[in-house]
């Protein structure tokens, strides 16, 4: 098959790699791809938020197979277009992916799905939000409705953080020009992340993982992307999973199925996990990032025929196969992210690296420059193991990290600590 991949992170290259263990690919094109991704497929330097671009770019390369790595392009559209040309497509409509894309459009699916997620109220003005707020006790949690490039949540802590987090939700811009905010409820608990392929009809659950999603150590600092992550999730439990198919999934893909839409694609519950009581923090309507990175590590050449049978309405009676084993992938980002950081410093000792099935270095925000590889992203690299325990997995992957020649680069020292606490 001629398949193509739309993406330029560590998650895409995670898939790309998966992908290509995998017989059944015969070329492999990925746009617009980064230095690691150059090394294993053909990188095309397409706009993948165009729709009419990827289209053109599928046929031209009589493409059998299109996987979707990131949302914007899913809001845009894109899978819905690649559909009506006839091709294959792995990802959601543009109508399913606003469970990501409006946080108020998800919350009221849950709401008329009887889904257990914080309770939220919605405003579409500053002065109702803060009026609201006055009489209530922190902390509050602050939404802004549509996509925010991983900026839009505040957990405020006094009402004067909660003000500004208000007035500065109703700066993003939402994906379909509707701008407002949530106020929810806060959750305590420990999170985690679930994923599920959906062929419109049948789930399959495809690993959990846990992220680390501030930028220090000890949770620490300002959101990021995501730091680290490690997978299975210990706080996901065969009883949480089967809480979470029962009560939050398949309500979630009856309840569209029954407002008319069709989900297919992978799904990404973002849970809130405490004691046994599980709620849905938010829905993500793609792999999330750098979760991927260990799902697919551990997955292999599998994850093309799961995702052929998500994309063809055939995942009825699919198994995935796992291996008992451990993954962790960590973050190394370029200094000074995620406020600000500076493009173009030279990464060193990359060719040196191990590359096997125990240990591997994603790429992300990375470009070639010549013969070099430079730093051109906020999260750089990934260094990614596997191992029986995650106590090895964690030794592989900081020796990876250490090998690196980057002085410009940091990265959390304490990806999966509180987990492997846990097991020691
Ligand atoms: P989101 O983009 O919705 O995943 O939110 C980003 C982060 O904010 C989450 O990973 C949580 O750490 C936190 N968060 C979001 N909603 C809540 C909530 N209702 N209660 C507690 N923390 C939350
Ligand atoms: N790692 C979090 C996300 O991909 O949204």
């Amino acid at each position: 098959m001629n398949i193509l991949i739309l993406g330029s992170g560590g998650r895409e290259h995670s898939i790309a790699c998966a992908v290509k263990q995998n017989p059944k690919c015969r070329t492999l094109f990925v746009a617009p791809g980064n230095a690691g991704i150059s090394e294993i497929a053909a990188c095309v330097p397409v706009d993948i938020n165009n729709p009419d671009a990827v289209v053109h770019l599928a046929k031209e390369k009589s493409i059998d197979f299109v996987i979707i790595g990131p949302e914007m392009p899913l809001a845009k559209g894109v899978s819905d277009y690649l559909r009506h040309a006839g091709f294959c497509v792995f990802g959601p409509s543009a109508a399913a992916a606003k469970l990501e894309t409006s946080k108020h459009f998800a919350k009221k699916i849950c709401r008329s799905a009887g889904v257990p997620t914080a309770n939220f109220d919605y405003f579409n003005q500053t002065h109702t939000a803060k009026y609201f707020l006055q009489d209530k006790s922190p902390p509050f949690v602050i939404k802004a409705d549509g996509l925010a490039g991983g900026k839009g949540v505040t957990v405020a802590h006094d009402h004067k953080t909660a003000e500004e987090a208000i007035e500065a939700a109703f700066c993003f811009g939402a994906a379909d020009d509707k701008s407002g905010l949530l106020i929810e409820e806060f959750l305590p608990g420990e999170e985690a992340s679930f994923f599920v392929l959906c062929d419109g009809e049948n789930t399959l659950p495809i690993g959990t993982a846990q992220d680390h999603k501030r930028v220090g150590d000890g949770d620490r600092g300002p959101n990021t992307g995501g730091m680290g992550a490690f997978s299975p999730a210990t706080s996901i439990t065969p009883d949480v999973e089967e809480k979470v198919l029962r009560k939050i999934i398949q309500p979630t893909i009856s309840e569209l199925r029954r407002q008319g839409i069709t989900y297919q694609g992978v799904l990404y519950a973002g849970l809130m996990i405490n004691e046994d009581d599980v709620h849905l923090v938010e829905y993500n309507v793609r792999f999330g990032d750098p979760e991927a990175q260990v799902l697919m590590f551990r997955l292999g050449g599998q994850i093309l025929d799961l995702l052929l049978l998500a994309a063809s309405h055939q995942l009825k009676n699919a198994q995935v196969h796992w291996a008992d084993d451990h993954a962790i992938s960590v973050v190394l980002a370029n200094r000074g992210y995620p406020l600000s950081f500076s493009p173009g410093s030279v990464i060193r000792g990359l060719d040196t690296l191990p590359r096997s099935r125990q240990a591997i270095c994603f790429h992300a925000g990375t470009a070639k420059r010549g013969e070099e590889v430079v730093a051109v992203g906020g999260r750089v690299l990934n260094a990614t193991a596997r191992a029986a325990t995650l106590k090895e997995a964690h030794a592989l992957a900081y020796g990876l990290i250490d090998s690196i020649d980057w002085p410009e680069g940091f990265c959390r020292r304490d990806i999966g600590r509180r987990a492997l606490a846990t097991q020691s």
